[in-house]
């Protein structure tokens, strides 16, 4: 009985006291007029009940842990005045965005979801989420009012190019250090104000996407370290005028579309990037590869795995070369076969000649 009040007396001691400690933040310091706060934790919305942040316009979190970066905490830094957000090496695994924040710098924070609301405006115009965890990003279609979106080094497989059908103001799309295997597009996709565009590091092997591409300000574009064997070149000229800098290295491009492209970069002095072939034979038969995916597929998440899959990448990109050079030298065989087959018939001819006893 005693021991009951006692432990009642304590409980109610104990609340009280969380309910009187106002957590007020201060920065640590600024840099670039951003204020840092550093290892901040916050385990769950109860801890967020009496927390304050800095009266800031630009706020940034550097290390720490918040498992959910929560409504309530986005409540949090809307009543500081916060515009601008960014959070570095800070554990989150779950996102829920924030409608009034303008700039969003996530990097390296283990982000696995994005809740986003479809009916909710957001003023959201620069996002990055970059080296992070995200495998679907088709919930980002709201954020028509995006000017820059970078989501490179996540765990993309597939995006639909219609997720950016609305973001008539976007400049700047990066999606590089992927796994994107495809793109698809249900409808053609005008984006009259983008501007860069980059797809490298990753797994494309059919640029047939391109066809519902109108982006008349690309200026930009990176195809670098894929698996692309054919472009269609004439698209790539007649779609993208404006083009003044294209990169497509580290690609087993076939010598035909090899050969399209350098005259085109050439005609309309784009910088380019390819990787240069000896295409003095144009191959009749062009190198297919389609790649299983069951090797990546086996894969979970992992620092490790990235390198592995960077080598894997590696050995399929120096496979796919070796077979086209080697393709090369089966027809360059086959002719000097035929030369030889030709001189042997002729010295066939003269030995049958010479030996003719009559
Ligand atoms: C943050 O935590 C690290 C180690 O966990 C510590 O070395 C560092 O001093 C802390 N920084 C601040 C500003 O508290
Ligand atoms: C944050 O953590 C990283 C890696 O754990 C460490 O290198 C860095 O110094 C830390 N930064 C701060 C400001 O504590
Ligand atoms: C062009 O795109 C590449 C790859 O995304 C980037 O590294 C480079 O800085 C860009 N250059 C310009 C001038 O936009
Ligand atoms: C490329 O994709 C298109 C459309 O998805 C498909 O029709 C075509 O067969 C594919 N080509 C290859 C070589 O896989
Ligand atoms: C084909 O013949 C040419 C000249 O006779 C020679 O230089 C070349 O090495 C030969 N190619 C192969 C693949 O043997």
């Amino acid at each position: 009985m005693n021991c009951l009040v006692l432990f009642g007396v304590l409980l109610i001691s104990h609340q009280f006291s969380v309910g009187l400690l106002l957590k007020r933040y201060s920065c640590d310091n600024y840099v670039l007029s951003w204020c840092q706060l550093h290892n901040v934790t916050i385990q769950s919305d109860r801890d967020l009940q009496m927390v304050e942040f800095p009266k800031v316009l630009q706020i940034g979190f550097l290390n720490g842990s918040i498992p959910h970066f929560s409504h309530l905490m986005n409540l949090g830094l809307f009543k500081a005045g916060v515009l601008r957000v960014f959070a570095r090496g800070t554990k989150i695994s779950r996102l829920t965005l924030p409608n009034t924040i303008e700039q969003l710098y996530f990097r390296d924070n283990d982000i696995i979801s994005v809740d986003i609301e479809p009916k909710t405006k957001y003023s959201m115009k620069y996002l990055r989420i970059h080296i992070n965890k995200l495998r679907d990003i088709s919930n980002l279609r709201s954020l028509v009012n995006l000017v820059e979106l970078n989501l490179c080094d996540n765990l993309i497989e597939h995006v639909s190019f219609d997720t950016f059908a609305g973001m008539t103001y976007l400049k700047q799309l990066l999606l590089c250090g992927n796994r994107i295997k495809t793109i698809s597009t249900a409808l053609n996709i005008n984006l009259p104000n983008l501007y860069h565009l980059d797809l490298s590091g990753n797994f494309l092997f059919n640029g047939t996407f391109l066809a519902r591409w109108y982006f008349p300000r690309l200026g930009n574009f990176s195809l670098r370290d894929n698996l692309l064997t054919r472009l269609d070149v004439r698209m790539f000229s007649d779609r993208f005028t404006l083009l003044k800098i294209l990169d497509v290295e580290h690609n087993p491009l076939d010598c035909d579309t090899y050969q399209q492209l350098l005259k085109l970069v050439h005609q309309r002095k784009i910088i380019y990037n390819v990787d240069k072939r000896v295409c003095a034979i144009p191959p009749t038969i062009l190198p297919r590869f389609i790649p299983t995916g069951n090797e990546l597929d086996a894969a979970q998440g992992g620092g490790d795995l990235h390198q592995q899959i960077k080598q894997l990448k590696e050995r399929i990109y120096q496979q796919v070369k070796i077979i086209n050079s080697q393709r090369i030298e089966i027809q360059q065989l086959q002719a000097n076969l035929s030369s030889l087959m030709e001189q042997f018939d002729l010295v066939a001819d003269t030995a049958a000649h010479v030996n003719d006893p009559f």
